[in-house]
């Protein structure tokens, strides 16, 4: 029988990817986000699987329950859980909107927790199923001007690898994708789009960085970093002080 992914964040960049390439390894699909005509269109495109639609704002009280009181009513067993929906907000500290700051600590740790913890519990008791949390590269070092993205990403990190390691005798698997910058919404969602750093890069495409993230959690690594150079730049970053890597990423993080 074919077996079932949710993908959260589906409507556009790297987890529409995600979407793409679990229907094309024969996974019936379960897509999540706010924007419901991107996810009908996707589920046009999709036809050789099964696609349920479930538009909602995570964020919004009891979306969670209802997702998962949705997954029960339709008698979908998950056995991919692909926990990607997530923002950042460039802007300093103080000056940033506090109702955005929120909502992005509800969405990237909370509804990611919520999710982690209540599709692991049958995962658990059949001994099976896969998660993949989708992190950044911002996970490593502390992101002036991105101070709460960042830290949000180090607690996806700090989660995944914890829980991977509890479980490594459950047959399940929790994996963290740390991608670099990727060319998707995600720069104009968070008011970036100025940066110097970005204007020079060539960016990888969300498809690339899509099956990079699959890949990894299918060989049940529990950390998978996208690129040559972020793999290089996570090294170094351990032979420096925390002050210092700090620094260097400010410099990075000029508009
Ligand atoms: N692009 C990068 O450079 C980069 C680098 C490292 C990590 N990441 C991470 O990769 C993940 C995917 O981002 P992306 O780059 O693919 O950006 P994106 O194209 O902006 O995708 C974000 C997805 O999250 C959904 N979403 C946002 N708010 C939501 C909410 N309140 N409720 C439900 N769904 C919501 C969006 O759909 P709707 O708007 O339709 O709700 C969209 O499908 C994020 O966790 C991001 O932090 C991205």
């Amino acid at each position: 029988m074919r077996k079932t992914a949710l993908i959260t964040g589906a409507s556009s960049g790297i987890g529409r990817e995600f979407a793409k390439q679990l229907a094309a390894l024969d996974y019936n699909l379960v897509v999540v986000a706010r924007r419901e005509n991107l996810l009908i269109d996707l589920k046009r495109t999709l036809s050789n699987v099964r696609v349920k639609t479930f538009a909602k704002d995570l964020t919004e009280k009891n979306a969670v329950e209802d997702l998962i009181k949705f997954l029960s009513e339709e008698k979908l067993q998950i056995e991919v859980l692909i926990n990607n929906a997530g923002f950042g907000d460039y802007a300093r500290f103080d000056q940033a909107d506090i109702g955005k700051l929120r909502n992005m600590i509800d969405l990237n740790i909370k509804v990611l927790t919520d999710l982690m913890y209540f599709i692991s519990q049958q995962m658990i008791r059949r001994k099976s199923g896969y998660i993949l949390n989708v992190a950044s590269t911002a996970a490593f070092q502390p992101g002036p001007m991105m101070a709460t993205y960042f830290a949000t990403k180090h607690y996806v990190l700090a989660l995944s690898q914890a829980v991977a390691h509890e479980w490594k005798d459950e047959g399940v698997v929790v994996s963290a994708l740390c991608p670099g910058p990727t060319m998707t919404e995600f720069f104009d969602q968070a008011d970036m789009t100025n940066l110097k750093m970005l204007k020079s890069m060539k960016l990888p495409s969300s498809a690339e960085v899509a099956k990079f993230g699959l890949d990894h959690m299918f060989k049940k690594n529990p950390v998978a970093i996208h690129g040559g150079m972020n793999k290089f730049l996570v090294f170094l970053g351990r032979f420096m002080s925390r002050n210092l890597t700090t620094k260097l990423t400010a410099n990075a993080m000029k508009s």
